[in-house]
């Protein structure tokens, strides 16, 4: 046995071991983060390994056995769970099937984002909440009422004028912001909103459930409310009552259009206020429901379509330490490969020493690894090996692993930095930023030709770049005549980058690309810019007394200052034209859809630059929709919500030249 199967079978006893350790009662040794990530991995080599898949697997497991500090309720009809589809292709098969047992292609089905967080059932009688429980194992769940009544989004009494008897179903979770807010004022931050959502709602102190902002949407009932007969109308009947539905629910008669309105959905997840893990697609009809019926745990009327997980585990080969521009010295994790948000990755940051202590991470440990959106992937926790199969403690280098030079932590940092300016590896990380898209936007100047132009002692400092010459370029290795011509002529154009982008280049501590744009727009010129004060600098918004005095210093240092004399002298005298362009969407909230032919990066930071907002979904307070090809279910909604649609080649006029007539729009 080796490969997957070893793997499953692995993790299958780890889970098992975790299981134990929970329910016996002493508290499992890893968090349930950890715990979900290794059981998200055995799910995925059983769907890629469908032979692996065993009856006893861990994975079978629907819910959790209720705790016995709470009083149980138990649930009827039970509360179980939902099938899962990880594929379009797996989604055809359930859409197909659903067709073919109702014989009619004419199915309605609903949408809805699956939040990430804890079901919670709410029965009231006449309109009155009176219990409300958790899951538990589905057939059992914890009598939960107290804390239930403490979450403001949960209605004590449903509004109706003849009384209602009535069970609600729906998910208790954090906002995204609320999380973070309520995570700032506590000493040990809970580490992720659905763990955290789970153990507020089973608190004993119910002043303590009080005391975290949780929020409840509906999403089901238990036994379908008389004179309502789809999904459509209970969600509608559920607003009436009082309770809050996901603003992300839609309608879809056809598989593509389903299709659609779940890659939207993931497309637009990191710009959704809350976690979701998936959407759910159920067949609206209750009739048609009754007809489609249960498999033992899950209905077959319904399924998850999950988005791909964000955390997996993995082994840590290796640990490297990496020296970055500013000669910080950063640990990298070694991985062995995994998938993880659809990406392959195979190295993630583990952020500094004290994380890597703190988290007492080693080679041959299996670890848990988050990428989310577009940030770094992170090395999140680990479950350490066996004690002989452990690596060593891991320990910074006492100097640079690149240029053997000194490394020192400066005051009041916790980080090691390479001191030596001209180390190698910040040179090349330096003139990677320089010529990066939001700086002098250099093409053809990548990781590769900046080492070897660093590594072949052509460029010594950013300024070397200017005098390149043609024939020495093309005795590179893999350069040739036509990129060599290319880049000098890039190189040329790059002279005439506005200011903006001149300051963004330099990496100056604490200045960005935003700040950037702020001092560029105040001083308009290196001239004034260079004879700015402190206080002058220190007093633009957004810029602050400690950025200030950075900027200061490095226009004083011999050897930055040197740096940007020779820029001069290469030809640079960079001034910021006036910008017309700067506000035109300025508090519009726009939303794209559809395939659009620039990376949707790109298109988010053209709108954001125009004085946009930009968000994933499309709500009420959406005032602008764009779309590149086959928009698909936001094209919809945003019609029936009357809000303004372009196409993408307006968007691009419209921040290109800076004017629009967007108002005279119907
Ligand atoms: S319907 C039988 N709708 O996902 C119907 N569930 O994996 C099952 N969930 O236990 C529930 N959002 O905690 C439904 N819009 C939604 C949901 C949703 C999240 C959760 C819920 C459920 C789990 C099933």
């Amino acid at each position: 046995m080796g490969g997957p199967a070893a793997e499953a079978a692995e993790l299958r006893n780890l889970l098992r071991k975790f299981n134990i350790q929970y329910y016996a009662g002493d508290g499992s040794e890893v968090s349930d983060q950890t715990y979900d990530a290794l059981m998200n991995r055995l799910l995925q080599l059983e769907t890629e390994h469908p032979e692996l898949r065993t009856a006893d697997s861990p994975t079978n497991r629907v819910g959790t056995v209720p705790l016995s500090r709470f009083g149980t309720v138990s649930h009827d009809p039970p509360m179980l769970s939902l099938s899962n589809v990880f594929s379009d292709d797996e989604f055809r098969a359930f859409y197909n099937r659903v067709a073919a047992e109702l014989g009619s292609e004419e199915v309605e089905y609903s949408v809805e984002p699956k939040l990430d967080g804890v079901s919670l059932s709410l029965v009231y009688e006449n309109s009155v909440l009176i219990r409300a429980g958790t899951r538990g194992d589905g057939s059992t769940g914890e009598n939960v009422t107290l804390n239930a009544r403490t979450i403001r989004t949960v209605p004590l009494r449903l509004n109706s004028n003849s009384p209602v008897s009535v069970e609600v179903r729906g998910e208790v979770f954090f906002m995204v912001e609320d999380f973070k807010r309520m995570n700032q004022s506590r000493d040990k931050p809970f580490a992720n909103p659905r763990n955290a959502a789970s153990g507020s709602l089973r608190q004993l102190d119910s002043s303590v459930t009080a005391s975290r902002p949780l929020t409840f949407y509906a999403y089901s009932s238990g036994r379908y409310p008389e004179g309502i007969s789809n999904q459509r109308e209970l969600l509608e009947m559920l607003v009436e009552w009082g309770f809050s539905v996901n603003p992300g629910n839609t309608f879809h008669c056809h598989a593509g259009s389903v299709i659609a309105a779940c890659r939207d959905l993931e497309e637009g997840r990191d710009s959704l206020p809350m976690e979701i893990d998936g959407a759910v697609v159920k067949v609206s009809s209750f009739a048609d429901r009754e007809r489609l019926g249960w498999l033992s745990r899950a209905p077959r009327w319904a399924t998850a379509r999950k988005f791909h997980a964000r955390e997996m585990t993995t082994v840590l080969e290796g640990i490297s330490v990496g020296v970055g521009r500013t000669g910080r010295l950063t640990p990298a994790a070694k991985l062995q490969p995994v998938k993880v948000g659809g990406v392959t990755v195979t190295n993630a940051t583990l952020h500094n020493i004290q994380e890597i202590q703190r988290k007492d991470v080693r080679p041959g440990d299996i670890v848990i690894v988050r990428r989310a959106g577009d940030v770094i992937p992170e090395v999140v926790s680990s479950i350490p090996a066996e004690e002989g199969e452990r690596g060593e403690p891991f320990r910074m280098p006492e100097e640079c692993p690149v240029c053997g030079g000194p490394v020192a932590t400066p005051e009041g940092e916790v980080n090691l930095y390479c001191i030596n300016p001209s180390c190698p590896a910040r040179l090349k990380r330096s003139l990677q930023h320089w010529a990066s898209r939001n700086a002098m936007d250099i093409e053809g100047l990548g990781e590769k030709l900046c080492s070897q132009l660093v590594d072949s002692g052509m460029v010594k400092s950013i300024a070397d770049l200017y005098t390149l010459e043609f024939h020495s370029l093309v005795a590179l290795e893999r350069m040739g005549e036509l990129k060599a011509a290319n880049l000098l002529s890039q190189l040329r154009n790059s002279l005439n980058r506005p200011l903006s982008r001149f300051i963004t280049g330099l990496g100056i501590p604490g200045v960005g690309e935003v700040a950037s744009k702020d001092i560029a727009d105040r001083f308009r010129s290196l001239e004034n810019l260079r004879n700015a004060s402190e206080e002058e600098l220190a007093g633009i918004r957004g810029i602050g007394p400690v950025t200030g005095s950075s900027i200061s210093r490095f226009f004083k240092s011999s050897i930055t200052g040197r740096l940007v004399s020779l820029l001069e002298s290469a030809g640079f005298n960079p001034v910021q034209p006036v910008d017309q362009k700067r506000d035109v969407l300025a508090g519009e909230i726009v939303v794209f859809t559809g395939t659009l032919s620039m990376p949707r990066a790109e298109a988010k930071s053209l709108a954001e630059e125009a004085g946009a907002k930009v968000t994933g979904s499309v709500t009420g307070k959406t005032t602008l929709l764009v779309e590149g090809e086959n928009a698909g279910s936001k094209h919809q909604k945003a019609v029936s919500l009357g809000i303004t649609i372009i196409t993408e080649e307006e968007f691009r006029d419209i921040t290109e030249k800076g004017a629009h007539n967007l108002d005279e729009r119907p």
